[in-house]
Order: structure tokens, then sequence, then C-alpha cells
């Protein structure tokens, strides 16, 4: 694995299995959404797609939470969605709705016009001019996340064509076109890594992977469609840099990712530490304070966090359940990320 040197490089320490003082803290979906600065930023933009095109803006955001909360990590101000678009599937941000896909993948000539997967990375230079533009800025402070979305929750988006409940255009292509998914899908992984690999040469010390859909397939398309995929991107990976795994609501999927090349896994809110811990032996774990948690009185924020604490023992980052949402009170994330700080093993 690369050899780093930070100011504080206990998120890495401990993402590496190492033993720390007390369990790195940092949020997800930190950057952007709840900051009071990301949002002055973001109101005098077109909207968010110029923000996340605009190396120097996506830094700027990056490294907000860095100076405004004293996390442990900065993640790179992106989305999942420039691997689709990187893809020739272009999508628009809809305010208040959320992404859109003007064009969707239904049939085998849709994906025949798709562009090779090797050149993803050719459409995606915007991504690696911010994150040197961020490390320039964090001045090794902390580690940088990299980050893409798991190929299930990316094809679903490109079949779907935006955020749906039941993803039951998504689902019906597994059942009824079982080949074209898999071409798809491994489309998706190839770019995907080869994106991951330039992040990595331009700086990402870790790579975390969002299966954000996971829940809706049931555990054989869960091991057939995104398990095995994750497995490829990982293993291309190569353990250069620490790799986590986040599938939202699959905690069935566990004893699987468990048995991925990967380092750390991330839980939803709803999963019990002592199960994954049994069920994943030896990784380190990540998470999984209720999201909702933070908008409780500021004393039960803490006493809830010292009690994820406790029940996660070491071997742990500290994280929610899922990303921070847009309108927590801020008072609740300092109270949230203080406390972990605070605390010692
Ligand atoms: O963690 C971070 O702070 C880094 C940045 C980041 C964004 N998106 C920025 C963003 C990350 C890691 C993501 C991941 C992402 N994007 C996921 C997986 C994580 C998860 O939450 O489950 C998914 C499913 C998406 C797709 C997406 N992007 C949706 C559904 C939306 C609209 C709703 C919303 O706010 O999440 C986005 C837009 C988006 N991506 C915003 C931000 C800050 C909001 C942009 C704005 O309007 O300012």
């Amino acid at each position: 694995m690369k050899k780093s040197s930070y100011d504080n490089d206990l998120f890495l320490r401990a993402a590496r299995g190492e033993k720390t003082e007390r369990p790195p803290v940092w949020l997800m979906r930190q950057a952007g959404r709840i900051l009071p600065q990301y949002r002055a930023l973001r109101a005098s933009l077109s909207g968010f797609i110029e923000l996340v095109t605009s190396p120097d803006l996506a830094a700027e955001v990056t490294v907000q939470p860095v100076d405004e909360l004293g996390v442990d990590a900065a993640i790179i101000f992106s989305d999942i969605l420039v691997i689709p678009e990187a893809l020739g599937l272009p999508y628009n941000m809809v305010e208040k709705v959320g992404p859109r896909f003007p064009e969707v993948i239904k049939s085998k000539a849709d994906f025949a016009k798709l562009r090779p997967a090797e050149a993803a990375p050719d459409h995606l230079g915007y991504v690696y001019d911010a994150l040197d533009a961020t490390k320039m800025l964090l001045n090794n402070r902390v580690p940088l996340i990299g980050f893409a979305g798991a190929p299930w929750t990316i094809f679903a988006y490109m079949v779907e064509g935006g955020g749906s409940k039941t993803f039951s255009k998504a689902r019906a292509m597994l059942y009824r076109e079982p080949e074209l998914s898999h071409l798809l899908m491994e489309k998706i992984a190839r770019a995907t890594a080869a994106y991951l690999k330039g992040k990595i040469k331009h700086g990402a010390d870790l790579i975390q992977l969002f299966d954000s859909w996971a829940g809706v397939l049931p555990p054989a398309h869960y091991e057939e469609f995104s398990l095995r995929y994750l497995r490829l991107i990982i293993d291309e990976l190569g353990g250069v840099v620490p790799v986590t795994v986040f599938a939202k609501d699959a905690r069935h999927a566990i004893p699987g990712i468990g048995q991925l090349n990967c380092d750390v896994i991330q839980l939803d809110w709803i999963a019990d530490p002592a199960v994954a811990r049994q069920q994943a032996p030896g990784k380190v774990l990540q998470g999984n304070l209720d999201p909702v948690q933070l908008y409780a009185p500021l004393a039960e924020v803490e006493t809830a966090t010292l009690a994820m604490l406790e029940r996660f023992g070491p071997h742990h980052i500290a994280n929610l359940g899922h990303g921070v949402y847009p309108d927590t009170p801020l008072d609740g994330v300092k109270t949230f990320v203080n406390t972990v700080k605070s605390f010692r093993y």
C-alpha cells in the first residue's frame, strides 16, 4: 500500500486495521449539503453540474468540512453519475427532484452506442483536476477519499433514468435480459476501475464504493449482478489503497462483502455492528449513527454517539448510517464530530 504522511493520518491508520487512540470521524455527504458556505457558493452558480465540473470550486467545497467541522478525512466533491456521463449518457440535476437522464439504456442497440469503458477517464479530466486542486488546498492536513457508485447502482440510474422507490425497470432488465445486463454491468465496472485508478494517481488515499440501491435486489441477484462487479473493481485496483464498500439496506450482503478484498465495510443505521463483526471478521467497520439522530437535543446526540462508539469498539471509523441530510442542524453535526474527537478507547 502507498505510504502517506499527513498531519493527521488517523483515518488511514484505522482503515488499514491499525490500532488507534480513538476512531477517526467523517460524514458521508459532508461536502455540500450542510454548510452555509456551500449554499452561498451553490446559489451563485447555474447549478450542481457547474460546481462538479469546476475543479477550483469543487476543491473549495471539498475542504470546507475539514476547515469548519475538523473531520479526519476529506471526500472529493463530485457525484457517482459522472460515470454514465463519461460513457455517453448525460444527466441533469433537477432542483428538488434529483438526477434525470434524458436518454436511458433499453436495448442492445442503446448499449452499443455507449463509449468503450477504457475511454471513460478521458472524459473525467475535470475530476482529476479537482483532486489536484484539493491536494494543494489540503496541504497534507488529512487524507482524501475518492469514490464511485457500485455498478448495480449506476446501472439502476442508466436503465431507470432517475431515482425510483422500486427500480422496477432496472430490475426487470435483470430478469428479462440477463445477458445484456451483464454486458452493461461489466462495462460500468471496467469504466469505474479505470476511473478510480486515475483518482488514485491524482491523490485519492482511499476509495469508497456506494451501492445505494443494493437494498432492492433479492440476495441471488445481489450476488450475481452486484457483488461480482464490486469484486471486479476491487481486484482491478489491486490493493494500492484501502477500499470501503457500502451496500445500503442489504444486511444480507455483509458476509459476501466480507469475502471481498476490501478493507472497510460501511454499515447503515439498521445494521448491528456485533452481527457484522461476526459475519465479516477482520474488516474495519464504518458507521452507523442514524442521520436523523442529529436532529435531537445536543445532549442526546452526545449520548447516542458515545453509545455507538462503545457498540463498535476498536477497528471502527465513526460515521453516520447514510449521508447527512441537507437540513440537519449544524450544531448536531458538530456535537457528533466533537464527541468522537474527545473519546479515547
Ligand atoms: O460525500 C460527499 O460529500 C461527496 C460528494 C457526493 C455527492 N454525491 C455530491 C452531491 C457523493 C459521495 C455523492 C454520492 C451519490 N450521488 C450517491 C451515493 C450516496 C448516497 O447518498 O446514497 C447517490 C445515490 C448520488 C446520486 C445523486 N446526486 C442524487 C440522488 C442527488 C440529488 C439529491 C441529493 O442531494 O443527494 C445528487 C445530487 C448531489 N450530489 C448533491 C450533492 C452535494 C446535491 C446538489 C445540490 O443540489 O447542491
